[in-house]
């Protein structure tokens, strides 16, 4: 892995949204939940992976806007896109995670290409959600992902439960024959999936507040009140991929809608179920590529450069030497200590 990509871009989240002590440079607000997770009957026979094939992962999912400045407002457009961050964890297995964003894609196909819109940004001073100047116009005449991501419109203001969550990089679930089906996570809401539907509650269980313009936290109150009423659920669903797809780069959608929409998996539900009250002390550190046996990451180079930034993220935001599987949090909460979370202590 090419360390200094890994710290020009780390560099260049810092320039843009500054240093927030303990705070993750990008996805800075965060709201974290309990709970577990039920897989299908269909994961098992794609992956032997444990938490595919047991009933009992205990799941803490972190919920986050997509700015780096933790006070940014919940309705702000640079809320968007949001985050989804599960853990998986169980005694005596290696915990995992999946990482997945509001947003189908990624503005650039490759690392390199982050880091040069990136810099492109920060020298031009442009914004993707502010006003659009010449530059960034023939910028994004040249970058058909930059451009389809700055011309989506940013979507604040659905609250977090009724969100889909996209995995963009590629995943190799293997079964008990070794043989392994690529494709792509994401998280939904209980039974949107066009192939299958599960019959759970939750759907609809966390109803949008309306005094938006006043409540700075507003996904976090309403998704409060959510679980306050009892627990909401979200499927975890994997995406095949056709046998052209590209799987080495996650900035294109696939379709899942129309005739050429690719079949899709419902792997389990996870069962939200009590928001963590002092999430900061925890110390986390998520990585979309530590998988157990049964799931491999693709060759995708977004996906080695993630895990090199986020553990680099993880040391600057602690300003610690420890790296993230080590690391220790400062007085856990007894239900989330370091070792029910898969992190050695
Ligand atoms: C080269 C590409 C990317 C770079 C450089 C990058 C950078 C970062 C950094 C520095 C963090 C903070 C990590 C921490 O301090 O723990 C982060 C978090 C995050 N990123 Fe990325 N990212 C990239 C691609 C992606 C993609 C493709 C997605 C969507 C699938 C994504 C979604 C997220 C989410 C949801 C978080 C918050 C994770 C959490 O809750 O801990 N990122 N990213």
């Amino acid at each position: 892995m090419d360390s200094h990509l890994a710290n020009a871009l780390l560099d260049e989240l810092y320039t843009a949204f500054g240093q927030h002590s303990g705070r993750r440079v990008s996805h800075a607000k965060e709201l974290m939940v309990f709970g577990s997770f039920r897989p299908t009957n269909a994961a098992g026979q794609l992956s032997t992976a444990w938490h595919l094939s047991s009933p009992d992962a205990s799941v803490l999912v972190r919920f986050s806007n997509f700015s780096g400045i933790p006070t940014t407002p919940d309705t702000a457009p640079e809320a968007s896109p949001r985050g989804i961050a599960v853990r998986f964890h169980q005694p005596g297995q290696p915990s995992t995670d999946v990482v997945a964003h509001t947003y189908d894609g990624f503005p650039a196909a490759t690392p390199e290409e982050f880091l040069e819109f990136l810099e492109f940004l920060q020298a031009t001073n442009a914004s993707t959600t502010g006003q659009r100047t010449d530059a960034l116009t023939d910028y994004l005449n040249r970058h058909p992902a930059a451009r389809a991501f700055v011309e989506t419109p940013p979507d604040p203001d659905t609250p977090y439960l009724h969100q889909r969550y996209y995995g963009v990089n590629t995943f190799v679930l293997i079964d008990q024959d070794d043989v392994g089906t690529p494709g792509r996570y994401r998280v939904q809401p209980v039974g949107t999936s066009a192939d299958k539907s599960t019959d759970q509650p939750g759907l609809h269980s966390e109803q949008p507040q309306h005094n938006e313009d006043s409540d700075p936290d507003v996904r976090r109150h309403e998704l409060e009140a959510s679980l306050a009423r009892g627990p909401s659920y979200l499927d975890l669903v994997f995406q095949l991929a056709a046998p052209d797809d590209d799987l080495l780069h996650g900035s294109t959608s696939w379709p899942h809608t129309g005739p050429d929409r690719r079949p899709e998996v419902v792997l389990g539900t996870l069962r939200l179920e009590a928001v963590v009250d002092d999430s900061l002390e925890l110390n986390l550190a998520f990585d979309p590529t530590r998988v157990p046996a049964g799931i491999r990451a693709s060759p995708d180079p977004m996906l080695a450069t993630r895990a090199a930034v986020y553990a680099r993220s993880y040391r600057r935001r602690h300003a610690a030497t420890a790296d993230p599987e080590v690391s220790s949090p400062a007085q856990p909460n007894p239900s989330t200590s370091p070792k029910s979370l898969g992190e050695k202590s």
